[in-house]
């Protein structure tokens, strides 16, 4: 089956990557010639663990491949996939649905044979009815039917994610939509992944439902790791404890800096939109907003604390571990880290940084903070140490070195990597989330 990929970003990417490894024949388009030239040359776009390997043997394979032009990349293929982004509207919180019209126009006047289209992108609810009326409207004289189909993939861990799904959320309109969507996943179907189909627009609805509930999860757990800080109780346990529970489930219960990425915030104040559009508040996600905003900079008063309080911590100086919203990407957007160093520097509080991949990106969004070469380079001279984000490269520091190379033995943990009682034995003064 040929399939098209329209949108070769961090979704079409590895999708397209995942079904050719499926033994599709798979054309991944893209507006960007640069984007298309490095791919031509195995260089990605982004920083996806397995990516590169799987793009590599697939289009040595011949079944992958990479272009610019939409009308060649669509022809003869049964499934086009969009996959272009949907940023947040700048002022008022919308998602951004230009790029995915705009795909759909060009689609429609390109089409030359009967195909479905897929918004694989994140849409709001009424999207996948606006994106048919937009190719109707081209005038097209080939059978289409427009599905949606929501990705779950989580940044990191993408192509696991995609082979071995929870579930695949179908939403199609008729028979025609549904039996090729049936033949584009038949190889997950054989390995017995669930496949859901819905309705479009409950299809829309799902993939923003399952987000915001998610952030609401790790919001739920971050304040009452903050209730266990006051009463004097661990929140580990309490994740334990409840979690153990199957009607709550033990995943996404970490109690953290809060939540970021190119997902969860963009989702949940999109979803937030559409409820007021709609007449229809969701006031559990405008609190779970509100609270992870604040939690971020809360954070930056976290190592304020540690520094001896705002008024004391002028002039002194903590080294940040980890920068991007969560190991094994490059991505910072969103990123608790942004706002804990800037927190810190409008205290006056000198910042140095680390981070294993995310250093590039995170310059231009903290110009104030001096990027360094390792870890320790980071730590030397530093009045608190403060673990921002869980890479494994900081789980095994050798804390005989931190203390040496640091001005002060002072360790903030954002993640909960360390035990509390290791660390007071090995002399450092130590905060982390939720445990005394
Ligand atoms: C998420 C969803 O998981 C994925 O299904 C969706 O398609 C896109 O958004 P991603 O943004 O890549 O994926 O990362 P994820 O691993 O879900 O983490 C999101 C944020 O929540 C990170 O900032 C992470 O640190 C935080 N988090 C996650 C916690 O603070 N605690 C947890 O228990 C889990």
């Amino acid at each position: 089956m040929k399939i098209a990929m329209v949108g070769s970003g961090y979704v079409g990417l590895v999708s397209g990557a995942c079904f050719a490894d499926f033994g599709h024949d798979v054309v991944c388009i893209d507006k960007d010639q640069a984007k298309i030239d490095a791919l031509h040359d195995n260089i990605m776009p982004i920083y996806e663990p397995g990516l590169d390997a799987l793009v590599e043997s697939n289009v040595k394979a011949g079944r992958l491949s990479f272009t610019t032009s939409l009308a060649e990349g669509i022809r003869d293929a049964s499934a086009i996939f969009i996959a272009v982004g949907t940023p947040s509207r700048r002022g008022d919180g919308h998602a951004d649905l230009s790029y995915v019209y705009a795909v759909a126009r060009e689609v429609g006047e390109n089409l030359a044979n009967d195909a479905v289209i897929v918004t694989k992108s994140t849409v709001p609810v009424g999207t996948g009815d606006e994106v048919e009326r937009i190719i109707k409207d081209t005038g097209t004289g080939h059978r289409f039917s427009v599905v949606s189909n929501p990705e779950f993939l989580r940044e990191g861990a993408a192509i696991g994610d995609f082979k071995r799904p929870d579930r695949i959320v179908i939403g199609a309109e008729d028979d025609f939509g549904r039996e090729v969507m049936r033949e584009v996943y038949r190889p997950l179907f054989l390995n017995e992944s669930p496949i859901l189909f819905t309705s479009r627009r409950t299809s829309e609805l799902i993939k923003y439902a399952a987000n915001a509930f998610l952030a609401t999860k790790i919001t739920f757990i971050n304040e009452m790791a903050d209730l266990c800080e006051k009463v004097g109780a661990n929140v580990q346990d309490v994740s334990r404890g409840i979690g153990m529970d199957n009607r709550i489930g033990a995943k996404f219960l970490h109690a953290g800096p809060g939540y970021g990425g190119s997902c969860f915030p963009k989702d949940t104040l999109a979803l937030l939109k559409t409820a007021e559009d709609y007449d229809s508040p969701t006031r559990i996600i405008e609190a779970v907003v509100k609270v992870n905003e604040s939690r971020k900079r809360a954070m930056g008063r976290k190592v304020l604390d540690a520094l001896g309080g705002a008024d004391k911590a002028r002039g002194k100086k903590a080294a940040l571990l980890g920068l991007t919203f969560k190991p094994n990407t490059d991505d910072m957007r969103d990123s608790p880290a942004i706002a804990v160093a800037q927190t810190l520097t409008d205290a006056g509080v000198a910042v140095s940084a680390y981070d294993p991949e995310g250093m590039e990106q995170a310059r231009p969004l903290m110009p104030q903070v001096t990027m360094c070469d390792d870890p320790y380079s980071a730590i030397e001279g530093a009045d608190a140490t403060v673990i921002v984000t869980e890479w494994d490269a900081f789980r095994a520091l050798d804390m005989g070195r931190v203390r040496e190379l640091a001005n002060a033995p002072v360790l903030v943990d954002l993640r909960n990597i360390y035990d509390p009682t290791d660390m007071r034995e090995a002399g450092f003064t130590y905060a982390s989330i939720g445990r005394d």
